[in-house]
């Protein structure tokens, strides 16, 4: 919602690992980065580390991707601002989303 600055709604998640377990006790870090922009639907990489509150280390116990779409005021898709990948790191990122972006589609047409 951040980035399209419109409601999105949630249209797939993919990839989704739980690698560690979170411990009681533990601090939870949720980050977020958008990776990729479609005419209206963004895919967000999702990472959730779980932090030892009193040593300090971090691992990472889930990582995802999930795929919104803006909508409008009768709940029908609409244009989100494009994403430009500013560095190197970002281009990678964006060129993987594509290709994600293929399959998961491809997907989705033979379920
Ligand atoms: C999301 C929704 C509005 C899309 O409507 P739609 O008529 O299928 O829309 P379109 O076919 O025009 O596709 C819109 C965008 O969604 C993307 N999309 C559609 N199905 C998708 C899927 N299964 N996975 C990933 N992206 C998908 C399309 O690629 C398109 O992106 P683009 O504009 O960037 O190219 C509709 O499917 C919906 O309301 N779904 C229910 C969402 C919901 O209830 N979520 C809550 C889950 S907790």
């Amino acid at each position: 919602m951040r980035f399209a600055r419109r409601p999105v709604v949630t249209v797939s998640i993919d990839s989704l690992h739980f690698i560690v377990p979170i411990k009681t006790g533990n601090t939870v870090l949720t980050r977020a980065r958008v990776t990729y922009s479609g005419k209206t639907s963004i895919e967000v990489e999702v990472v959730v580390e779980a932090e030892n509150s009193v040593t300090g280390v971090t691992k990472r116990a889930t990582h995802a991707f999930l795929t919104y779409v803006a909508v409008d005021d009768n709940g029908d898709p609409t244009p989100v601002p494009p994403f430009n990948p500013k560095n190197e790191e970002e281009k990678k990122r964006y060129a993987e989303a594509g290709a994600r972006r293929k399959a998961r589609l491809a997907q989705a047409r033979s379920d």
